[in-house]
């Protein structure tokens, strides 16, 4: 089959296949580990409505240029890792491939700036990244963001840190470390990038990365190869180099972090894959991970904004790897979130007794009690099995004769006893019964 591709030309579609699977390096979340996202993502989440962050639901695609100008043109997310396309209007549209652009566009858009500041919104979802798969590096991967705008106050950044390290506590999640660092301000970054590509041109270094060090030199800080490291060994810090008040603000939030007992370590060196940084800068790193051992950053960008035809307003905030925490807490050996279950499982003996539970069930579930039924007609001891499956606490087993007398038995499942209650009492029988179990 051919589809027309945007552009022109056609898409082959090939239709006989025996089966499907899921596009590559993207993970699929099915029942019991969903359950474990569910309660990773949820938690975090819940650290940052605490401190009274609103939810933004935001478009998973938007205007290409916004993330080329946002995040970057010489990152490798913006040259080499988005799923850019023109859609069939011809617009060239990209899949997020990070949330601070997106959120800065829509704040801009519904004049949010102009109302209280700063503006606190907290968001959850996919975002896309054409990396070389690994474990821990997906192309959809899923994050926890917060963006706080329009206020300049080392204690904000405080804040935000704060609710990324309590949001992985609550999961229980303990072998991680918090790596920061400042990146300068407007008045000493121009400076020291002189300072850095005075240092690095004076290398032996290869044409790409000579190339690199014109563009974004920081970047080169960043290299992974043995003698490039060597080389810039002594290459000049940001920190040693930082304005007096870009200063003063980073030492107010290492202030602030140690008042609230939350553990840093510095680290000068950190670069970011982002572009948009701008003094306080930070990651989450857990040691058990592998290669793949960011499980959260974020981080000021304080001309952001204006870059995006806004007002000049401050900005920070953090992006939170849910796939990554999941790992993380496997590799602690802790589990989050509880498999789906039910309170009380039906037991149908015959279609009568099945079209009565089907009203009762959803009697129960009106009231809160988590019910699921035997369906397809099974007999009684495939019904039964189910019911133990299910994780239920109670079982409601109803035959014919039951149904004569207006009762059905409730049967505890966890010491097998069972006894009759009428069905008119069902709801409130059953809500004695588990409330009497916690
Ligand atoms: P980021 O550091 O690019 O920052 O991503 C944040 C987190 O998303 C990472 O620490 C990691 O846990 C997770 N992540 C990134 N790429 C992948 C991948 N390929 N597979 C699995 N997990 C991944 C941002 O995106 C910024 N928007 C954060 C921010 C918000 N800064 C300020 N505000």
């Amino acid at each position: 089959m051919d589809l027309p591709r945007p552009g022109g030309g056609n898409w082959s579609i090939v239709t006989k296949t025996s089966s499907f699977t899921a596009p590559k390096g993207i993970p699929d979340y099915v029942p019991p580990a969903s359950a474990e996202f569910v309660a990773v993502r949820d938690g975090l989440v819940r650290a940052a409505r605490l401190a009274g962050y609103g939810h933004v639901e935001l478009p998973v695609f938007e205007d290409t240029a916004l993330f080329a100008r946002g995040v970057g043109e010489s990152t490798d997310v913006v040259t080499k890792e988005m799923y850019t396309f023109a859609d069939r209007g011809e617009r060239s549209v990209t899949l997020r491939p990070e949330g601070t652009a997106g959120v800065m566009r829509a704040v801009i858009e519904h004049g949010l700036d102009r109302g209280q500041l700063p503006v606190k919104l907290c968001y959850s979802g996919p975002f896309f990244r054409y990396e070389r798969p690994q474990a821990g590096r997906y192309r959809q991967l899923q994050q926890v963001g917060v963006e706080a705008i329009g206020v300049d106050d080392p204690a904000l950044d405080a804040e935000v840190i704060a609710v990324a390290d309590a949001g992985f506590r609550s999961l229980g999640l303990e072998g991680f470390r918090l790596e920061i660092t400042s990146l300068g301000d407007e008045t000493c970054r121009p400076q020291y990038r002189e300072l850095l590509q005075e240092f690095l041109f004076a290398l032996p270094l290869d044409e790409d990365t000579r190339r690199r060090a014109e563009i974004n030199p920081l970047r080169v800080l960043d290299d992974k190869r043995k003698e490039v490291r060597a080389l810039t060994a002594g290459a000049p810090l940001m920190l040693d180099h930082l304005s007096d008040s870009a200063k003063a603000h980073f030492e107010q939030v290492l202030g602030h972090l140690d008042a609230l007992g939350v553990p840093y370590v510095i680290n000068p060196r950190m670069v970011r894959g982002l572009d948009y940084y701008t003094k306080t800068t930070f990651e989450f790193v857990h040691d058990g991970l592998g290669a793949q051992s960011g499980i959260g950053g974020g981080g000021r960008y304080d001309g952001l904004m204006a870059e995006l035809g806004g007002q000049p307003l401050s900005g920070i905030g953090f992006g939170l790897g849910v796939d990554r925490t999941m790992l993380a807490l496997q590799a602690e050996g802790k589990a989050a979130g509880e498999p789906a279950r039910v309170d009380v499982f039906g037991v149908p003996l015959g279609e009568a007794a099945m079209a009565r539970l089907v009203v009762l069930a959803a009697e129960l579930r009106a009231a809160g009690i988590r019910v699921d039924l035997a369906y397809g007609g099974r007999g009684v001891k495939g019904a039964m099995k189910a019911a133990d499956r299910s994780g239920a606490a109670f079982a409601l087993v109803l035959g014919d004769r039951d149904l004569a007398d207006e009762q059905v038995g409730l049967k505890d499942l966890g010491s097998g006893d069972q006894r009759q209650i009428p069905l008119a009492e069902v709801v409130a029988q059953v809500s004695a019964a588990l409330a009497g179990q916690r």
